[in-house]
């Protein structure tokens, strides 16, 4: 298969993640003989800084013209620690979200058995745990009209729904769910938000078109809970943009790590690919950012264009990866790998099973489930 990717490594450790991320689609290239074309663009404060915009032109432009964007990490503390900022690099992330109409946001969260262990939480609790956040990505809160008074005092963030905007993620959550285990959870703030009495009454609606799912709702406060207490409790979460932000954070946490999960953003043209986690300002360039959230978005987009095998042979690879304690130090204080020695190693052992069953026996038997 052909594709052009356009690579947006961004700030912070989002190169160097997403610079494994690539090394590990050109392993699969060699191996499964397909033809990937990568291209950079700026994006967030180093665009800013380039080219004076967060989101500068040619990188729409490219973005727009190539058939996915793997994305990597945005933000620095300069802007974080200056809330008079007209314009920051965020803002570059969620222009691009909103003009690509990439209003379906999915996180899937699956505990790595490798790493129960690494978890604050009791192993008892998160083992088995198997969800995906359905995200609403490009309205609510975030893209509401916003103000602040003359005299900086007062400000207000609007958050605004429609029902077509509620209407169309919550298809894609259902479908979703009837390819799973068949349960879909919405988590709102109904009791208090109009908002949330929208999506409910939309979702409540559309479920009926899938009785075959079982529906149910939950608040945010109570989701959030459940999320520490017994987090096998859920399969398909329909959220809001805001709710799925804090939510999928919490996520994090649950299997150990910030530097393990990935995301796919999809729209009806376009589709983007990005980790969950930060830019991590702090690790930038000190080879110590865990690049798998990285590479299990590059899985994501091969997934997303139906190639299943290659997207076994990645996730495979990375669970080799935690079996062999090849790992950053987020994962083992005591590690000797880094970034780059992590990511070169997922990629040597991306292999196409078919054509190497005798060679890297590890991976047989593992190669062929959905494992995240
Ligand atoms: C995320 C991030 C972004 C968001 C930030 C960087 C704007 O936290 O994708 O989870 O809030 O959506
Ligand atoms: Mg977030």
């Amino acid at each position: 298969m052909h594709l052009n990717i356009a690579i947006l490594g961004g700030d912070g450790i989002g190169p160097e993640v997403i610079a494994q991320a690539v090394k590990c689609m050109q392993a699969v290239e060699e191996n499964f003989g397909h033809d990937f074309t990568f291209t950079e663009g700026l994006i967030g404060a180093s665009a800013m800084d380039k080219m004076g915009s967060p989101i500068p032109k040619e990188t729409l432009e490219l973005c727009r013209a190539s058939d996915a964007i793997l994305f990597g990490a945005i933000g620095t503390p300069e802007y974080d620690n200056n809330p008079d900022a007209k314009v920051r690099p965020e803002d570059g992330l969620l222009y691009l979200r909103k003009e690509l109409d990439l209003f379906t946001n999915m996180r899937p969260i699956k505990v790595f058995r490798a790493l129960l262990n690494n978890s604050p939480i009791k192993k008892e609790v998160i083992a088995g745990t198997d969800l995906v956040i359905y995200r609403e990505l490009t309205s609510g809160i975030y893209f509401g009209e916003k103000s602040l008074s003359e005299d900086g005092t007062v400000a207000t963030d609007l958050c605004r729904y429609t029902e077509k905007e509620i209407g169309r993620i919550a298809h894609m959550a259902f479908k979703a769910a009837k390819k799973r285990r068949g349960k879909l959870t919405l988590v709102d703030k109904a009791h208090v938000l109009e908002t949330s009495r929208l999506w409910r009454k939309v979702v409540t609606n559309i479920a009926e078109s899938y009785p075959e799912i079982e529906f149910d709702c939950m608040y945010i406060d109570n989701a959030s809970m459940l999320m520490t207490l017994n987090p096998t409790c859920f399969d398909v979460i329909l959220t809001s943009n805001m709710f799925g932000d804090i939510l999928s954070a919490q996520c994090n946490v649950l299997i150990g790590s910030s530097g393990l999960l990935p995301s796919a953003s999809v729209g009806t043209e376009n589709a983007m690919f990005e980790p969950i986690h930060g830019s991590y300002p702090q690790a930038k360039g000190k080879d110590i950012a865990n690049p798998v959230a990285a590479i299990l978005s590059a899985a994501l987009l091969l997934n997303h264009f139906g190639l299943t095998e290659e997207f076994d042979a990645v996730v495979a690879a990375v669970h080799k990866s935690f079996r062999k304690k090849i790992v950053t130090m987020d994962i083992m204080g005591s590690t000797k790998y880094g970034t780059e020695s992590v990511g070169d190693f997922i990629a040597q052992n991306i292999v196409d099973v078919d054509d190497n069953l005798n060679i890297n026996d590890e991976n047989i038997g593992l190669g062929r489930s959905t494992i995240i």
